[in-house]
């Protein structure tokens, strides 16, 4: 819970920057994206997608800051080259059209993206998106808890079961014995 409340007050910082960010727009760059603002879970992957334009070819940079770090991913143009940084060179995918694919996220991953488009003539333009990461789900344990309690009853039930049928035999056999036992007596008696 305190978690949340933590983060209402930095998503307020973020989309204050990314206000910022939207004013501070000029050129003939153009930058299209439709989701900023991602939620994923740990483990699982993130594509921030942006379809990129300008004359000539761009160069794409994206950038990766949060509240301890600030570094540059990667920076490639279409076609050219790609450099990205060896701390993400398994995990990123670079796009033609400036999109990047972040895979197998951490908790650290969340933060603020920054995708900063450069055209020949050295004119420039950014994008920010905002990825939070969530830990395994509460909801996740409490399935979990829920189907080890069912488990847990299925095993009790087999161990009534066998123990009623256990109770049974040894009444089939002791019932067994004394029907047999008469009988055996008869035909002892019988000689006499
Ligand atoms: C950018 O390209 C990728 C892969 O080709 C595509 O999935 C994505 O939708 C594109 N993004 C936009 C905003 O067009
Ligand atoms: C790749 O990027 C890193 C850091 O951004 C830089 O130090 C390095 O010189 C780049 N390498 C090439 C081949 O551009």
């Amino acid at each position: 819970m305190w978690q949340f409340r933590l983060w209402d007050v930095q998503d307020v910082a973020v989309f204050l920057s990314i206000t910022l960010y939207i004013c501070d727009l000029a050129g003939a760059i153009s930058i299209h994206s439709s989701q900023r603002s991602l939620t994923r879970s740990v483990q699982e992957d993130v594509f921030f997608s942006v379809d990129v334009s300008c004359s000539g070819i761009p160069t794409i940079q994206w950038n990766f800051m949060s509240a301890v770090v600030s570094r540059t991913i990667g920076t490639w143009q279409p076609g050219v080259y790609s450099n990205i940084t060896v701390d993400y060179s398994s995990r990123v995918q670079a796009y033609i059209n400036g999109s990047m694919g972040l895979s197998d996220l951490r908790l650290q991953d969340a933060g603020f993206y920054v995708v900063t488009v450069t055209e020949a003539g050295g004119s420039s333009k950014d994008v920010g998106f905002v990825l939070k990461v969530n830990e395994v789900l509460y909801e996740d344990l409490q399935y979990l808890s829920v189907s080890a309690l069912a488990l847990a009853c299925v095993a009790a039930l087999l161990m009534l079961v066998m123990w009623l049928l256990n109770k049974v035999y040894k009444r089939i056999v002791a019932w067994r014995r004394k029907t047999q036992m008469p009988e055996n007596n008869e035909t002892e008696l019988q000689p006499l």
